[in-house]
């Protein structure tokens, strides 16, 4: 099989801001929500927290080095709102003006793409205790901290990316509370949804004011699931899924509504506000679309058993779904430009005595994946760039440092970097040496 790609294709690769930076306590910064969570016991795998993580806060230079070597052309990261506005509301900070203005500088002089994302889920814990995504002022916070992002780094950053994947912060956040805020009420979830979703559109209209440089779009992470047989009640149940896990996201953007299906349930009511529905819908310039290739099934419909194999936190393997995924949002968004701004898996990495890092099963992971996306772009599918999750390994959420996603190992106990197999792999395929 030849990986070969368009000479434009981006290629990137990902993190967020809690799961390297570390230096929580740094310059001013404040808690987040994730900082209260990880402080609950029982929350995180081993009581782990991000109070170092990757420490890039400190080594960015390192890595920004070490993405020189693997040829990277573009980094996907997040800006900590709790860096710069800490109480959520008032202040902007400028030291962490300063520090990701010094992190943009050093990619833009090792020839990187700047990719930030303005949210990967570490809202201010000062907005949570008033109420979090279920207040609609939060919506209103978000924008003014936007605002400030737009102007203090407008000339560095290449693209920017609203929200880090809606259906997390509504879901894991807020229904099975496997993510912070932790919350389990089915009821917050529209709530949450409508106002992410605003956010997201208030975001868009102050960048048109501000920059306007056909750069900003969202993530979403997607589901379009297979249904089990080809009964009715089946391809019903997958219809409905697909309402719930991704429709509820893309038809307010893309479309200006909530799914019609949702209309009559009383459990579903988007507190919606005049002028809200034009707000989100507004033109973006490319869907951010970040796979988990996952098919599990959701919400009263039966999970069907996988026969694919599965990835060290048992998520099954299934590259056809990213197919799927990319065929259905292609349709959906009108040929809007896509970026894959996540692809990536957890394999259970360490330093072998030759002193490298043989992750085969993530190389395999990601040949598989990067087929797919080949085979994408030869059928007219507008797949621009790639990214893999992630640059480096990092806080896992609740799975803390127990899983590992890096395609550079990081050793926590000395901070050291290794790059693993799966980095020579990747540099391999961006250099156009691609006979794997
Ligand atoms: C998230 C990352 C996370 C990764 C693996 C993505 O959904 O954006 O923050 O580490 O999945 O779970």
């Amino acid at each position: 099989m030849h990986l070969v790609f368009p000479k434009e294709f981006i290629w990137g690769s990902a993190t967020a801001s809690y799961q390297v930076e570390g230096a929580v306590s740094e310059d001013g910064r404040k808690p987040s929500i994730w900082d209260h969570f990880c402080s609950i016991p029982g929350k995180i795998t081993h009581g782990d927290t991000g109070d170092i993580a990757a420490d890039q806060y400190h080594r960015y230079y390192e890595d920004v080095e070490i993405m020189k070597e693997l040829g990277l052309q573009s980094y996907r990261f997040s800006i900590a709102w709790p860096r710069i506005i800490p109480d959520g509301v008032g202040q902007v900070n400028g030291l962490a003006i300063r520090y990701y203005r010094n992190l943009m500088t050093t990619l833009k002089d090792a020839g990187i793409r700047v990719v930030a994302t303005l949210y990967h889920w570490d809202l201010p814990q000062a907005l949570e205790e008033k109420g979090g995504w279920r207040n609609r002022d939060t919506v209103q916070a978000f924008e003014t901290y936007a605002i400030a992002c737009f102007t203090h780094f407008g000339d560095l950053v290449d693209s920017w990316i609203t929200i880090n994947e809606p259906w997390c912060i509504a879901y894991l956040g807020h229904e099975t509370g496997e993510h912070a805020p932790g919350h389990t009420d089915q009821n917050e979830v529209p709530k949450v949804i409508h106002h992410v979703n605003l956010a997201h559109g208030k975001a868009v209209s102050a960048y048109r004011k501000i920059i306007n440089n056909d750069a900003i779009g969202i993530s979403w992470n997607l589901f379009v699931h297979r249904p089990a047989t080809r009964r009715t009640k089946d391809l019903e149940a997958a219809k409905m899924a697909l309402v719930y896990e991704s429709r509820v996201f893309t038809d307010p953007v893309l479309h200006g509504t909530y799914p019609e299906e949702l209309q009559d349930n009383p459990k579903w009511k988007f507190p919606v506000e005049s002028g809200d529905m034009e707000e989100i819908s507004q033109k973006i310039d490319f869907n951010e679309t970040v796979i988990t290739s996952s098919e599990k099934s959701y919400k009263g419909y039966v999970s069907v058993p996988q026969w694919q194999n599965t990835t060290s936190q048992k998520w099954p393997i299934t590259p056809v779904a990213l197919l799927r995924v990319l065929r259905w949002i292609t349709a959906e968004s009108q040929n809007t430009p896509l970026y894959i701004t996540e692809n990536g898996c957890a394999t259970d990495d360490a330093i072998q005595e030759d002193g490298r890092v043989h992750d085969y099963q993530r190389i395999d992971y990601l040949r598989r994946h990067l087929e797919v996306c080949k085979d994408a772009i030869g059928e007219g599918i507008p797949l621009k760039g790639y990214f893999v999750w992630s640059f480096i390994d990092n806080f896992e959420w609740a799975w803390g440092y127990n899983k590992r996603f890096g395609i550079v190992y990081c050793n926590y106990e000395n901070q050291t970097r290794t790059i693993k197999d799966s980095g020579y792999f990747i540099r391999d395929i961006i250099s156009g040496y691609c006979e794997y």
